[in-house]
């Protein structure tokens, strides 16, 4: 056999075993598969076969009434099931669901921002609040940390006012930032300092209120100088004044009124150092350390504010008035005299029954607290508030600024706690985490508000109106953030 054959029957041998096998695996598949779909359509019948037979097993058996048990029985069975419509008072629903988000102080009032609770808008008037009886006392304690939102939410809730007839007294501004709100809504910032010319006279007459008659109005006139030049005399020598320095004054001031038409302090200080002796010869010694106290103003370390006729006006219909003391901030007796100066003023523009309502803003509260001439002051606007138909707010960083008014346990500490127990309205903003149990406490907040106060953003606020708290963010307009910008210098240069 030749090679090529050989080669020929090898490949004959191999091709025809292959084929072979090739045949009988599809043989077997075909047969495997034929099998399966076999089996299926058997289990497939069983299935159904048992399941016909549970349904007619199930349609076999009666258990209830199609329409469920009638009467009483009705709720132990599966069914239709009617109740009426239930309907109840909002207060029971707030007991029922008390998570349920507040329902808000209505609408009467200004708008401050969004409440975050309930999303709803969030409106505010302590006169508002005052008149529905939810409050009884119309002042409000704002505090939060550096930053946070305080006095815009101050000068927002002020401008907003306005448009309701309110006006704005802002007594004491140690930053100027309230300036320019003053003059954008046409009221009148008194800046007074070393070095300008602006001259305040504490023996100005003061607002007079209508329908006095002249007598009575000379009578307050005369009251309200002895009052003031007390006031500044005891705010100099930081003590009250003896029987003896309040006779020098009098005497002094009733000379100098009845020889001049405009009398300044200058002619009083004089005439309580020189005085036209007495029967007992003694008024000029009686009277030396309130001179000396008073000379102080005029020809001292506090001399040119007081020294002369007032350039500047207190005028109590304007819709805005504030006192600006960002160029005295460094001079503490300063800032007193010119607050005991200008909140007598506005007391007497108070006193006025036709005054009509007034925010009075008390900014950098922890600053003037430090005054306890100030601080007696600001207490009796406190609590006189609804009297005199003005809202108080009182601004300071913690509430433990308070603790650090006077010594512990003494008059100025009371005083300073008794405004915090006196403002029904309380307003925190962000706290440092330090300060919140000590916060927690003073407002009996829940563990969920204290919670809630270090996390708080710019302008957002936790306010406790009496019992009831809601949680806003105040919202700013365009033209309000422009003209509120207290960041302008911190930022400039800054891209
Ligand atoms: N509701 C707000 N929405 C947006 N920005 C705000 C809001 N409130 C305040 N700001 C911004 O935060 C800046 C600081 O605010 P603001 O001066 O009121 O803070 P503050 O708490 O009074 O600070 P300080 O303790 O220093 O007096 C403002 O210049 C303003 O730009
Ligand atoms: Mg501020």
């Amino acid at each position: 056999m030749s090679a090529r054959e050989t080669e020929r029957l090898h490949a004959s041998v191999l091709v025809a075993p292959a084929a072979e096998r090739r045949r009988l695996r599809t043989q077997r598949r075909r047969a495997a598969t034929a099998l399966r779909a076999e089996q299926h359509r058997a289990e497939q019948a069983a299935a159904r076969a048992k399941a016909d037979a549970e349904r007619s097993e199930r349609r076999a058996t009666t258990y209830l009434p199609a329409a469920g048990e009638p009467g009483p029985a009705a709720l132990r069975t599966p069914g239709r099931f009617r109740l009426p419509r239930h309907q109840d008072t909002s207060a029971t629903l707030a007991g029922a669901y008390p998570f349920v988000a507040e329902g808000g102080l209505g609408a009467d009032g200004v708008f401050v921002g969004q409440d975050l609770y309930s999303g709803g808008s969030f409106v505010y008037d302590p006169w508002v609040l005052y008149a529905r009886g939810i409050i009884t006392a119309p002042n409000v304690v704002l505090a939060g940390i550096v930053g946070s939102g305080k006095s815009s939410l101050a000068k927002s809730l002020y401008t907003r006012s306005l448009p309701f007839g309110r006006r704005v007294y802002v007594p004491g501004d140690p930053k100027g930032e309230h300036t320019a709100v003053a003059n954008a809504v046409g009221g009148r910032a008194i800046v007074l300092g070393h070095g300008l010319s602006t001259r305040l006279n504490p023996l100005d007459e003061g607002h007079r209120s209508a329908g006095l008659s002249d007598r009575e109005w000379a009578i307050t006139v005369a009251s309200r100088r002895r009052d003031l030049i007390g006031a500044l005399a005891e705010t100099v020598l930081a003590r009250g004044l003896t029987p003896l320095e309040h006779t020098a004054i009098d005497l002094a001031l009733t000379a100098v009124v009845a020889q001049n038409t405009v009398p300044i302090l200058p002619m009083v200080v004089d005439r309580i150092l020189t005085p036209d002796e007495a029967a007992d010869g003694r008024l000029a010694e009686d009277g030396r350390l309130v001179g000396h106290a008073l000379r102080r103003l005029v020809a001292g370390d506090l001399a040119g504010l007081f020294d002369g006729p007032s350039t500047v006006r207190f005028d109590p219909s304007l819709p805005m008035i504030s006192l600006d003391l960002s160029r005295v901030t460094e001079n503490s007796t300063l800032i007193s005299v010119l607050m005991t100066c200008s909140s007598a003023w506005m007391e007497s523009a108070l006193l006025d029954p036709n005054g009509g309502q007034r925010w009075v803003i008390y900014d950098e509260a922890w600053r003037l607290m430090s005054h306890p001439a100030l601080l007696k002051r600001m207490d009796a606007h406190w609590r006189l508030a609804r009297h005199y138909g003005i809202a108080n707010m009182l601004i300071f960083h913690k509430l433990s600024d308070l603790d650090n008014v006077g010594d512990a346990g003494s008059a100025m500490r009371s005083l300073a706690n008794s405004l915090l127990a006196n403002a029904e309205t309380r307003i925190v903003y962000r706290q440092e985490s330090d300060q919140l149990g000590p916060t927690a406490q003073a407002l009996g907040l829940t563990g969920t508000e204290q919670k809630l106060l270090p996390g708080l953003g710019v302008g957002q606020g936790l306010w406790r109106i009496k019992d009831r708290a809601f949680v806003t963010q105040h919202q700013l307009h365009p033209a309000e953030l422009a003209l509120f910008d207290t960041s302008s210098r911190l930022n400039s240069g800054v891209k």
